[in-house]
């Protein structure tokens, strides 16, 4: 077995993404999810197949104890370690921190990673060679001359270069210790120091973000998976309790929700439609009745926990649907203050995403007797494939 750690530097400006006027690319979310975690979260896959045994991130010294607590649960050992001005010095710092036999270096813009990709490259690395993934150039090439003029220029043996590029972390050690610097990536500065290389293949998918469009090209490329979860629940009309439906009171309507909590139909509805997708259980097990915790509750507290729950599970929502079955009070005109009132417990990414509709009962049966008021919701969720 191979002892190897993998070294994500992640402490550049992001310049060409526009990153010297706010944020730098790999704090930026892609799928809701900053860019550095992608590739850290494909360590964590890769310690659990037993591909890579440890992990080193390198980000800017300002970044280092924010990151430190956004790996909570993680098995792999990860160490958080500050880089430099210059990308060699930041890998530099992050391949001294390792402390395994050979060092897999990865470029934090670079969120695909696959762990195919890392088993070819630890397959092939020796003691001697360093390996890199490669592709060939496939789009024609042009050379402008110095006379501003452009010309053919043969793609024939040439390669694009990516990372991870692995070698005997010793040697590479000595390696960027002794270049003179300016080296765009560790494969360079190896060969220049005489030490011969590898390829395997490299992958077309494994992009590096550089410009503000490469986000959007990645996030076409996030893999996502979806879940849909369904909601109902009814309570019965009494007097002398209050009617809150959607988290909006009415004062004027005569009857109200006979329940433990205050009976929102609506807001209980959409919460097992939320848990339900998360596959996170139902209200009734989470806030059951008779806890005196949640004796007459508002339930949009639990609403707000319940988005708590599902956001930490990772899951976002894509959209949530439901239909209030109710004689009276006439409801149509409140529908836009109950999605307010809902979506100031949910996540900010979340707003414009809650659907709701109203259907009178006809005069049939027990809602059409305000005997009752029922909900249906349901909840769609999504996360991306590759975040652990
Ligand atoms: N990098 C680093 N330390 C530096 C410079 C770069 O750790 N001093 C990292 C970047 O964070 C990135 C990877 O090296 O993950 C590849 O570099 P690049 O794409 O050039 O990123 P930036 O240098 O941040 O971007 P730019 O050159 O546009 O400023
Ligand atoms: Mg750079």
């Amino acid at each position: 077995m191979k002892e190897t750690a993998l070294v994500i530097v992640a402490a550049g400006k992001g310049e060409r993404a526009g990153g010297a006027g706010g944020t730098a690319k790999q704090f930026r979310p892609l799928a809701g999810v900053p860019l550095w975690k992608w590739s850290a979260s494909v360590g964590e896959r890769l310690f659990k197949k037993q591909l890579v045994d440890e992990c080193i991130l390198v980000v800017p010294e300002s970044a280092v104890e924010p990151v430190q607590k956004e790996t909570p649960g993680w098995e792999i050992p990860f160490t958080v370690v500050p880089g430099g001005a210059e990308r060699q010095e930041s890998v530099l710092r992050g391949v001294r921190a390792a402390s395994r036999e050979y060092v897999l270096v990865h470029d934090g813009a670079r969120p695909f990673l696959s762990c195919g990709l890392v088993e070819r490259l630890v397959d092939s690395l020796t003691d001697e060679y360093g390996v890199v993934p490669l592709l060939p150039v496939s789009d024609a090439l042009k050379k402008r001359g110095e006379d501003g003029a452009f010309s053919p220029f043969p793609r024939e043996g040439l390669w694009i270069t990516q990372t991870p590029q692995a070698f005997h972390r010793e040697k590479l050690l000595s390696v960027l210790a002794t270049h003179g610097g300016g080296a765009k990536d560790e494969a360079e500065a190896w060969t220049a120091a005489g030490y011969p290389l590898r390829a395997v293949r490299g992958e077309r998918r494994n992009i590096k973000i550089t410009w503000e469009e490469d986000f959007s090209l990645a996030e076409l490329y996030v893999q996502r998976t979806f879940r849909t979860g369904t909601g109902y629940d009814v309570h019965p009309l009494v007097p002398g309790r209050r009617f809150i439906l959607g988290g909006v009171a009415f004062p004027d309507f005569p009857l109200g929700f006979a329940g433990y909590s205050d009976g929102d139909v609506l807001v209980h509805a959409v919460c097992d439609a939320l848990l339900g997708a998360a596959g996170l259980g139902d209200i009734g097990t989470l806030y059951p009745a008779g806890n005196p915790a949640f004796k007459n509750i508002s339930s949009i507290r639990l609403l707000a926990d319940t988005a708590k729950r599902v956001t930490e599970s990772g899951w976002i929502l894509e959209w949530s649907d439901s239909v209030v079955c109710a004689q009276e009070p006439k409801l149509a005109a409140f529908l836009p203050p109950m999605v307010s009132k809902m979506e100031e417990v949910l996540p900010e990414t979340w707003r414009g995403r809650v659907h709701l509709k109203v259907k009178s009962g006809e005069h049939v049966g027990p809602v059409g007797h305000s005997h009752c008021i029922v909900c249906f919701s349901n909840a769609t969720l999504w996360k991306p494939l590759d975040i652990i």
